[in-house]
């Protein structure tokens, strides 16, 4: 797979990640059913592990060791921590709010640093 395949794959999952993140978090402050359901459960893991390998890969054909990728990966865990309790160890649903809304301002970082190819982000 060529490059710019490659980062389609990534933009593609990112998109999906966050979409389907949010939607599960409401899922998750609403208390609904819906978000014990197999597919829901284990997609966005799926998709997660996309965005990160892909992102990876790129950042291996770059061979550019640069201070804005690091960030990417420390974020994107950040992310997905920040996301599990929102989506699973926040005890209620005023924690798993709060923690959804930390997640998706993380994400907006992410896709600054990604477009900026900066650490500053939105900030630069
Ligand atoms: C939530 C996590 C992430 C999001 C939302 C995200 C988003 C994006 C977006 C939108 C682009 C396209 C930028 C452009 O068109 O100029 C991009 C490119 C890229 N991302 Fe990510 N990314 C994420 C995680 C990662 C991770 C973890 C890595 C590295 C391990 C990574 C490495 C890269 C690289 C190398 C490019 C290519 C830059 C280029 O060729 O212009 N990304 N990312």
């Amino acid at each position: 797979m060529n490059y710019l395949a490659i980062k389609h794959l990534h933009v593609t999952a990112a998109t999906l990640s966050i979409l389907f993140f949010v939607i599960r978090a409401y899922w998750s402050v609403t208390e609904s059913a819906i978000l014990q359901h197999r597919l829901v459960k284990t997609l966005p893991h799926v998709i997660d592990t996309v965005l990160l390998l892909a992102g990876v890969t790129l950042a291996a054909m770059m061979g550019a060791n640069q201070p804005w990728i690091l960030v990417k990966i420390v974020a994107l865990i950040v992310y997905i921590g920040v996301g599990s309790i929102a989506i699973k160890y926040g005890k209620t649903p005023k924690t798993r709010a709060i923690a959804a809304l930390v997640a998706i301002l993380i994400f907006a970082y992410i896709v600054g640093v990604a477009l900026t190819k900066h650490p500053l982000s939105w900030f630069l």
